[in-house]
């Protein structure tokens, strides 16, 4: 299988991992990126059996305005029991890094909420150790080179993401190098730093579950 067919295989996976507990008034988290485009495509089958959708991104509310599904502003919704999502990495406690897709504010809100993460991947994204891919972290665009001072002194190697602008009107620093041998102790580290909005570590609040595509079907793994 490709890694497009795995992308899609864990997609209709996570519809129907949610489908069982889908009623009239459900609302689901839905991230943001080609893995969560796939689960909103498949969740879209099932879009008579719930009310709605909260949306990570500006790009995932239009993708499931245009299933026809709708989309609640976060601040009018006080429970949504499931937020489905897709990694850049995940390691086998489930701490993921996000924000390949420039959207990891917005997920980390909408996570936040959500009592159960379902992380949707192909067998790429699972990884012994964080830190290949690059960490993106989102500023306020005044403090770009300040945050970027700070972050050598942590040992990352950070590269702005020239010409992106998020959906909150921030910048991204894409942290390559970076030492992780504790995802939380990082993701904690980073927040403190004046001018970050968001950093890309899922780690003070991992994915419940793994929904993860490989080569022989879809692995279902929760957190060790
Ligand atoms: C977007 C994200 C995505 O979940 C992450 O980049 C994975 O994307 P894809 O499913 O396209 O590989 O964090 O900000």
């Amino acid at each position: 299988m490709t890694q497009d067919e795995l992308k899609r295989a864990v997609g209709e996976a996570a519809a129907e991992y949610i489908r069982p507990y889908l009623e009239d008034d459900s609302i689901i988290g839905v991230g943001t990126g080609s893995t969560a485009n796939c689960f909103i495509d498949a969740l879209a089958q099932h879009k008579h059996l719930f009310d709605g959708a909260v949306a990570s991104s500006e790009a995932s509310a239009q993708r499931l305005k245009d299933h026809g599904i709708p989309v609640y502003n976060l601040n009018s919704v006080s429970n949504l029991d499931f937020y489905i999502d897709g990694a850049d990495e995940i390691n086998e406690h489930l701490e993921m890094i996000k924000g390949g897709g420039a959207a990891l504010t917005r997920e980390k809100i909408v996570a936040a909420v959500a009592r159960e993460f379902v992380c949707v991947a192909d067998e790429s994204k699972l990884v012994e150790r964080m830190g290949t891919f690059p960490l993106p972290v989102e500023v306020i665009p005044m403090a770009r080179s300040y945050v970027a001072r700070e972050i050598v002194k942590l040992g990352g190697d950070p590269v702005w993401r020239e010409g992106v602008i998020t959906d909150n009107a921030g910048h991204i620093l894409d942290v390559h190098n970076l030492d992780i041998p504790s995802a939380i102790a990082m993701e904690e580290k980073l927040n403190q730093i004046t001018g970050v909005i968001t950093n890309g570590l899922f780690a003070l609040r991992p994915a419940n579950v793994l929904l993860l595509g490989t080569q022989d079907g879809v692995r279902t793994i929760k957190a060790s």
